[in-house]
């Protein structure tokens, strides 16, 4: 996107021989630029970039509408542009940043970047831990960029918390989250598949869950933004469910009794993960909606201890 060869849509054409672009007038171009590629979120994209590119916020953008842009920023915001556009790296990746429950999350292609559905989940989990219950531990299964273990670690100031993942270098990006965020001494990160690296850990009153849980199958018919995050972070197998099985099925032995089991899922997946904690011997099994009135979580509990 150089200034003479972006050809701006006509309202947006800049004044000063085409060298003069405000705020306002990228922002407009930016966002007819997006859209025009089939980005859903072309204004809101175009803002994050733009208040990145300067150094600013979104807040800041709206009061310098009509200040003009100096060329060094215009370049990197043109380098942005571009990877998003034609690349469709997601937003988060190129600002290097995530908003999630209200905590700055640092995120890079090696962890997915944290959706607002999964503040479902530590809702949900809130619910469970009242701020009474001094001592609860908990374990977040796949914690990648660390962020249902920091929530509630931000929340509850008294719970014990370990966070497991396979990937060695998510792990990393949640420690450095955890860092910068002062959790890291409520936290404990630990690397292996499922409930492997949890043996000498004493039972649980709470596991969290928010695992790879799309199709194979359906990869193709994904949005491009997906092909930058992990694969080991999106797919659950060719059904979705490979991880979910043996999570769900491993679940009772690492809970105290009356201990809890949250697990994200896909909404079309809810009958056959509560059938699977049926199957587990779990109980009080209960579907859980998010925002938008989607089954986004599956809670249930052990009763008798199965450890
Ligand atoms: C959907 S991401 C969730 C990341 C984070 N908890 C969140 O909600 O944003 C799933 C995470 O599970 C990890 N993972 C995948 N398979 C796993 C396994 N078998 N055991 C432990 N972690 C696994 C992935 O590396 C990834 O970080």
């Amino acid at each position: 996107m150089s200034d003479s060869q972006t050809g701006p849509a006509s309202e947006a054409v800049p004044r000063d021989g085409g060298q003069r672009w405000t705020v306002l007038e990228l922002l407009r171009w930016t966002t007819d630029h997006f859209a025009g590629k089939g980005i859903d979120t072309a204004r809101l994209d175009a803002e994050i970039l733009l208040a990145h590119a300067l150094g600013s916020s979104r807040m800041q953008l709206y009061v310098d509408f009509e200040k003009p842009i100096e060329a060094p920023e215009r370049a990197s915001f043109r380098e942005l542009v571009q990877q998003r556009a034609s690349l469709r790296i997601p937003v988060s990746q190129l600002v290097g940043e995530k908003e999630f429950w209200s905590l700055p999350l640092r995120v890079t292609a090696d962890v997915l970047t944290p959706r607002p559905d999964t503040e479902t989940l530590v809702q949900a989990a809130l619910d469970r831990m009242t701020p009474d219950d001094a001592g609860w531990r908990v374990c977040d299964i796949g914690t990648g960029s660390g962020a249902i273990a920091l929530a509630l670690a931000q929340e509850r100031p008294n719970a014990h918390i370990v966070a497991t993942d396979i990937s060695e270098a998510a792990l990393k990006v949640a420690a450095s989250n955890a860092e910068s965020l002062q959790l890291s001494e409520r936290v404990k990160f630990v690397e292996g598949d499922l409930f492997g690296p949890l043996d000498g850990e004493e039972p649980f009153d709470l596991i969290v869950s928010n695992p790879p849980y799309l199709a194979r199958a359906e990869a193709e018919m994904l949005a491009p933004e997906l092909r930058h995050e992990p694969d080991e972070a999106l797919f659950g197998g060719e059904d979705g469910l490979e991880v979910l099985r043996p999570l769900v099925a491993g679940a009772s032995g690492e809970l105290k009794p009356g201990g809890h089991l949250l697990v994200e899922i896909d909404p079309e997946q809810a009958d056959a993960v509560a059938a699977q904690c049926r199957d587990a011997g779990l109980e009080e099994i209960a579907p859980l909606r998010d925002l938008t009135g989607q089954i986004r979580v599956i809670a249930a509990r052990v009763i008798e201890r199965g450890r």
